[in-house]
Order: structure tokens, then sequence, then C-alpha cells
């Protein structure tokens, strides 16, 4: 019998969250954000889903976009971090992706533009207040001047704070963003999942969601409720044993029994993506009972104290997080971000998707 840890990705409930994006988003045109993977997802069979229902998909970096293409899929892609190098500006015009541009050495790497090389659409980088990335906004009349002869134009900034909807981080991210002066729909983008759900979208002509389409985001605002998990990550116990009061489990013996103990032992460890940064204490749904983590995550398994849980044995279903058990909870017990889980689970776990 094989090991029976597996992840389980929801097509039906990628495709409802698109949905409920969709709504939120209004007359704004949706792109939906499958970089990494598709959050780790499968970037293929999700954009697929995706396919009639979004506007456009925007990917990281160009090896993104050629997979796309590759797998047939036609829609508009947008390269977030725009091109690296001349190959890349190859692949951009060979492919008709659309293409960021946040500084003048890339811009550089587009000129001069003529009919022949012009990508389909530019997206100018502002930084509003993230400062990672983008032109000052002093220089967006000079850049867009520069980039005469592309049929369209759209100018992009990016909230480093929209999970608070009271951020004053925000409110000048917004200010900022105001004060450029441009058209209140066409050519405009700003707001990630966190500025949609928490209604701090401007008026714009595109919203780029990407956790809320799998159904993670990490704030509660509107529409966060209808949400559905897509991805399962799931298992089965493995072995249960007794562990009398004082003896303690796993690796550095953190975890000491208050009391006599049973613990279940699961067969998922950080060489799957379970972090091994999560304390004891962290969720684990056995059965139909959230049961503590007890002891260091190992390598290839968990433990888990399951003495209060009286259907588990040997073969019992697990979910580490998933329709239950929200990847969110796990992730604040391992003093990380949902996103995070999601992306770097490892290619040992066998992934399935259903339609
Ligand atoms: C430029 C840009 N837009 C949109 C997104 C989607 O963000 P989120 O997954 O928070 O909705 C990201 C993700 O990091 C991004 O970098």
């Amino acid at each position: 019998m094989p090991r029976p840890s597996a992840i389980t990705i929801d097509l039906d409930a990628l495709k409802h969250n698109a949905g409920v994006a969709g709504r939120l988003a209004d007359s704004k045109k949706l792109m939906a954000a499958v970089k990494a993977d598709a959050y780790g997802h499968g970037l293929i069979p999700c954009s697929k889903a995706l396919e009639p229902l979004v506007h456009s998909l925007a990917v990281a970096v160009c090896e993104e976009a050629v997979l796309l293409r590759e797998a047939g899929i036609q829609l508009p892609i947008l390269v977030l971090d725009g091109p690296f190098d001349r190959v890349d500006i190859e692949v951009i015009n060979e492919l008709k992706l659309m293409s960021v541009v946040h500084s003048q050495q890339q811009l550089d790497l587009l000129l001069p533009i003529t009919d022949k090389t012009a990508p389909p659409s530019v997206w100018v980088k502002v930084d509003t207040g993230m400062h990672r990335l983008g032109f000052q906004p002093k220089d967006l009349p000079d850049v867009i001047a520069q980039l005469n002869g592309v049929p369209d134009v759209v100018v992009m900034s990016h909230f480093a704070d929209g999970e608070d909807p009271g951020s004053e981080l925000t409110r000048r991210q917004l200010d900022r963003w105001n004060r450029l002066g441009l058209p209140i729909q066409d050519g405009t983008s700003f707001a990630n999942s966190a500025g949609l759900i928490n209604g701090l979208a401007p008026a714009c002509e595109w919203v780029r969601p990407g956790i809320m389409l799998y159904g993670a985001p990490h704030q509660n605002g509107q529409g966060h409720e209808l949400l559905r998990p897509v991805m399962s990550f799931r298992s089965a116990v493995m072995a249960v044993r007794t562990v009398e009061t004082g003896e303690t489990v796993g690796y550095g013996g953190r975890w000491q029994a208050p009391r006599v103990s049973r613990i279940a032992t699961i067969p998922v460890g950080y060489g799957d993506g379970y972090p091994r940064s999560a304390k004891d204490g962290t969720p684990v749904l056995i059965g139909q009972t959230l049961c503590p983590l007890a002891g260091r995550v190992s390598m290839d398994m968990i433990t888990v104290d399951v003495t209060d849980c009286h259907d588990c044995e040997v073969g019992t279903p697990v979910e580490l997080w998933g329709q239950t058990l929200p990847v969110n909870r796990v992730a604040e017990q391992a003093d990380t971000i949902g996103y995070e889980l999601l992306t770097r689970m490892t290619s040992r776990v066998p992934r399935h998707w259903r339609p």
C-alpha cells in the first residue's frame, strides 16, 4: 500500500473563488495570479480551469509564461517581474506577452519600440510605498513618453499592507496613487486579494487577485466567508502508542507528556512541506477531532497528542490543512503565512486534481 499522504486540488473550489473575486471586482477586469505554480496548486490545471472565468493570467517570470503557452493557453499573460535580459525580450515578443517594466534598465531592454517588437501591453510599475520595485511617481510622464508605440500602457502599483484596512501605509499609497492623476478606469491596476477583500481597490481597469482564488486570504472582509479552500493536504495515522507521564516525544524531547498520553504518528514531515517551525499545539485534524501537535516535526513524520481523540487508530484519516482546517491556522503556529505553506510543498507528495 502506498504512503497515504497526498494533496487534493479542488478545481471546482478554484472556479467558485474566481466567481467570488469576479463579483467583488464588479466591472473591473480580472487578472488571476498563477505564479509560483499557481501558489503550489499546479500551474497548468489551475490556469485551464480559470481560463473561461478571467481576462488574463499573471506569472512572475517568462519561464512560467512559456509553460502556459506550451500547454495551449491563449489568454493574455502578464510577466510581473518584467524582462531580466534580451532572451526574455525575445520570449515576450514571440509569445505576445504583456510585460511589467519597473526600471529604466528594463525600459532600455524594450527600446526601440517598433511595430514588430512592441509588446501588446506594457505595465509600468509605480512605487507608491512598497519600496521594492517601480518608478518614482514624478518619473511616470517620461516613462510613458518612452513607451510611445506600445498599443496599451497600464499603470500599476501594489499594496504593501492591504491586509490591514486601517493601515496608514495603505492610506499613503492610495494618496500617492490619486495624485498621479490617472484616468479613473482605463489603463490602471492596483488591487491584489487583500485590496479586493478589504474594499481598498481604487477605480481601476484591472484587479490582480492571487491568494483569494486559492481560498486562503489571511484577512476577514467582504466575500471572505464565501471562499472555499482549494488545497487539502491529507494523510492517515501510521502508528499509535501510549507514553507514560514525564516521557518525551520526538527529537530533542521538546514535548513532555503531562499525563499518560496516546501519541499518533503521521507520515508527513518537513520533507513534504509541513513546516518544521510548527509549535507544540499546532492543530491537526485526526478523524473529526482537532488534536495538538506534540514534539518536533521530523523530515518524514509528525507526532500528535490524541489522548482526547476517541476515534484514532492506525488508518484514521488526517487533514494537515484544507477543507476543515484552514492553512492559515497552521501557518500562524509556524510563524509564517498560508502563502508560504501552499507554495513550498515538495514533489514527494502526490497531487490529485479534482474537476
Ligand atoms: C504585483 C502583484 N500583483 C498581485 C499579486 C497577487 O497578490 P495576492 O496573492 O496577495 O492576491 C501579487 C502577489 O504577490 C503581486 O506581486
